[in-house]
């Protein structure tokens, strides 16, 4: 029996994992989400050419492996078929190569109007969601009234309008004026679309995968600090983001997961409301966004930037039980004559901590300051092309966070990935 690889991010998304999971998936023979929706975008860049990934795994460029969309996700039946369309019109087979969990939840179109809603009447203290009907669909999910991809195959219509018309009585309770009249039909031609692909008990699946010796790579969703029950609650997204999600997003058991590959940004971003220690305010994080194009890849909105946090790193590291790091967007901090590093806060009430505390609101980083490199690493290619002032940065890091940094990405593309010796 082999075991389950998870890639997952470790701070507040956007880390990166869609160019790696691309980058890695030649090494497995499958490749599943395991949680999220379409909340996500994982962009993966090949021969210059773009594709953002919303539902569908970052493994589904590549031409040998399997993809598999498991039980812990929730799908938008409308986004899921653009992005197979849009693939398919691009050259790529998904429709053979895709296989969908029965288990996984709906994203109903009355979920995107109560996301909304809900966003509305929170007023100042709006999560700043991606509107894609998220929360409300894990609501259903654990509340015991959702609809799952299964259901399709049963008396689907009738759960549906059942389903829809609690909605929208909530809806009208909320004093919203919903109009479905653009949206039902075309999600109903969607749904309609799905059967297209083969649905599956992933668990069973995926454990039979197993047992039959093949390689799997588990490909997380958002971040660690984004996860329901261990990020900024309630600046969180709804659900498990951390490796335990793997497990029950899959059905795989927890001994059969092997390496943990944490991935996160040689800086740190944000998107969306909730605290942010290390936010910079000033030109120094307008440089990162703008020369690290942080901007949503789902909603377009300006990311907030800022230092790279270990205290946040060396939690998300301790909750997935990561065997291997994966720094991203190395290039990104090339021109900056200095780099701060958080290790510990400041508390408000007094005091300092180098570990999570319960809430991170109103705490001070305390930085270490390290010379930058200010070489462009672009072209670096191999480990002997990598500055010295570059190397000495991440020796610190894996010093201070206490796992190897496997890999370093200096560029969007492919091609742009060093894989360090000893460590791979
Ligand atoms: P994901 O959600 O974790 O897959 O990450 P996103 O795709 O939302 O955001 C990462 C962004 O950084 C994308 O635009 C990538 O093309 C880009 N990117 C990934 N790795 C690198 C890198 O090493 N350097 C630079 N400059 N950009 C990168
Ligand atoms: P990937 O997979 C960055 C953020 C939203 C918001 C909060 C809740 O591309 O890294 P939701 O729509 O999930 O209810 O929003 O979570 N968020 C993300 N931020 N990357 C993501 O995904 C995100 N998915 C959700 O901005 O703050
Ligand atoms: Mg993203």
């Amino acid at each position: 029996m082999t075991k389950v690889d998870v890639l997952l991010g470790l701070q507040w998304g956007d880390e990166g994992k869609g160019k790696v999971v691309d980058v890695l998936a030649p090494h497995y023979d499958a490749v599943a989400r395991f949680q999220g929706g379409p909340n996500a975008g994982h962009t993966l860049v090949v021969d210059g050419k773009k594709c953002v990934l919303r539902s569908i795994p970052s493994g589904i460029l590549r031409q040998g492996q399997m993809n598999i969309v498991g039980s812990g996700v929730v799908i938008d039946a409308v986004l899921l078929m653009e992005e197979v369309q849009q693939l398919e019109r691009d050259g790529i087979n998904v429709t053979s190569r895709l296989k969908i969990a029965r288990k996984a939840h709906l994203i109903l179109p009355t979920h995107r109007l109560l996301d909304a809603a809900g966003e509305r009447l929170k007023g100042s203290q709006r999560i700043g969601t991606t509107g894609k009907g998220i929360g409300p669909a894990y609501t259903d999910k654990v509340r015991r009234t959702g609809l799952r991809v299964g259901d399709v195959e049963g008396d689907f219509l009738a759960r549906y309008e059942r389903a829809r018309d609690g909605h929208m009585r909530l809806l009208q309770a909320l004093g919203e004026r919903p109009d479905l009249s653009q949206l039902e039909q075309p999600w109903l031609e969607a749904i309609d679309f799905m059967r297209r692909f083969e649905l599956v008990d992933c668990e069973n699946y995926v454990n039979g995968l197993l047992r039959g010796g093949k390689r799997l790579l588990a490909e997380g969703a958002q971040g660690s600090m984004l996860d329901v029950d261990y990020g900024s609650y309630p600046f969180v997204t709804s659900s498990t983001t951390v490796c335990a999600g793997a497990c029950t997003g899959l059905g795989v058991a927890p001994s059969n997961i092997g390496e943990v590959y944490g991935i996160f940004k040689a800086y740190c971003t944000r998107v969306g409301a909730g605290p942010f220690p290390t936010e910079l305010h000033d030109e120094v994080g307008s440089e990162m966004r703008r020369l690290g194009h942080e901007y949503g890849a789902v909603t377009g909105r300006e990311r907030r930037c800022g230092w790279i946090d270990l205290v946040a790193l060396r939690y998300a590291i301790q909750l997935s039980g990561v065997t291997k790091l994966i720094m991203m967007k190395s290039d990104v901090l090339d021109a900056m004559p200095t780099i701060k590093v958080c290790d510990a806060y400041r508390l408000p009430g007094g005091g300092t901590t180098s570990q999570m505390p319960y809430s991170i609101d109103n705490v001070t980083p305390i930085y270490t300051e390290v010379p930058g490199w200010l070489t462009d690493l672009t072209h670096a290619t191999s480990e002997q092309d990598l500055p010295e002032a570059f190397v000495s940065y991440v020796s610190l890091l894996e010093e201070r966070l206490d796992v190897p940094i496997a890999i370093v990405s200096v560029g969007p593309d492919r091609e742009q990935t060093i894989v360090r010796k000893n460590r791979g």
